[in-house]
């Protein structure tokens, strides 16, 4: 069942009947400011492998669990480090998930065996309202089929999940977009294992020092982070990012567009506001200005939905800084492009 969450006085009710559904061991999707989660019980263990189930989730892939407040946190987390509280009491509620040593309670199933577990308060009003009525903590990925682009609405999750889950609460788009950062505070020096929300650089200024993993570098051993190892955000078509100095990433794009065209293949763009006047293309997906990494943040999973609809046979994207949200921005599009890059000279 879909039920309209928009707003959440009247959507009273159909909270109850979720947070029922979770009481009794079954899987709900819900929004949250990010994207959208499915999620389940953390405590128990056969609600948790329905999600993995339902998604198609690889079983060595460890849940974030989803709280919403600080009651209950002896039995999720052995130990609190003075960082955790730091950043709890700045950045939550909101896009921030931090990896602590794991409490006594939370079964190897939620964190795939990893002595470790990854913690977040939504920012959402409906996830919390949700998280509070049932009780519970909310074991939850992303509300996708595995390996495809988390979901930022409703629609999203019923393309990938129809049939497969029970209950779905509608809040409407997300408005990050991109999922939470991930932050490992089991380190010496905290670990940045996936860029989001909570930019690297409000991070420094709490913490000082902070390692960020480049997710591309490891290829052999086991990543520090085991979602990492598997492919992502992948659209059908091979997808490349093209790189360099402005106007010449403009002629390169046209120029592969009209090589693409002679050769009868449709070409699909990810562009910005700025440039898109520049481009002919059988599919062209807007951004949003370059000067609003966070715009383009909030539209890129549902841009890339789009062009696996046109039935594109190959994209092109633009490039950002990596600075604040566009540090997360360029790890989400080189993870969907597996680092394909076009230098444009
Ligand atoms: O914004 C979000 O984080 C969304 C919403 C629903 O909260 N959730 C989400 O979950 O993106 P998921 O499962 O798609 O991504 C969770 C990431 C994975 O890369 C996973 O490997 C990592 O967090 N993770 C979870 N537990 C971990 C742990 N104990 N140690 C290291 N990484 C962990
Ligand atoms: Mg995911």
């Amino acid at each position: 069942m879909v039920a309209n969450a928009r707003d959440l006085k009247k959507a009273k009710k159909d909270i109850q009947q979720a947070a029922e559904i979770i009481r009794r061991g079954g899987l709900v999707a819900f929004p949250t400011e990010t994207v959208y989660g499915l999620g389940a019980n953390a405590f128990s263990a056969p609600a948790v492998e329905r999600i993995f189930r339902a998604k198609g989730r690889p079983g060595d892939n460890p849940l974030i669990v989803h709280i919403s407040g600080g009651e209950g946190l002896g039995e999720l987390v052995s130990e609190v480090p003075q960082n955790f509280r730091l950043l709890a009491e700045k950045y939550w509620p909101g896009p921030l998930t931090m990896v602590l040593p794991k409490g006594l309670r939370v079964p190897r199933e939620v964190t795939a065996g990893l002595d470790t577990v990854a913690l977040r308060m939504p920012q959402h009003p409906v996830a919390l309202a949700l998280i509070r009525t049932a009780r519970l903590p909310i074991a939850a990925p992303s509300a996708n089929l595995s390996g495809r682009p988390s979901p930022t609405t409703a629609e999203h999750v019923l393309e990938d999940l129809a049939g497969r889950i029970q209950f779905l609460l509608d809040g409407g788009p997300c408005t990050v977009g991109l999922e939470s950062t991930v932050l490992d505070l089991t380190h010496k020096v905290p670990l940045l294992l996936r860029p989001g929300g909570v930019t690297l650089e409000q991070l420094q200024e709490t913490l000082g020092e902070v390692q960020v993993l480049d997710s591309m570098e490891f290829k052999d051993e086991a990543p520090p982070s085991p979602g990492l190892k598997y492919r992502h955000y992948a659209p059908r078509a091979p997808m490349f990012l093209v790189e360099g100095e402005p106007s010449r990433v403009v002629k390169e794009i046209q120029k592969i567009c009209r090589e693409n065209r002679l050769k009868g293949r449709r070409v699909g763009l990810l562009v910005t506001e700025e440039n898109r006047a520049y481009f002919r293309a059988e599919a062209i997906e807007v951004l949003g200005f370059r000067s609003s990494p966070e715009e383009m943040a909030s539209r890129l999973f549902d841009s890339l939905r789009r062009l696996d609809t046109a039935g594109v046979d190959l994209i092109l994207a633009e490039t950002f800084e990596k600075t604040g949200m566009g540090l997360a921005l360029m790890n989400r599009l080189c993870r969907a492009a597996q680092n394909r890059i076009i230098k444009a000279r």
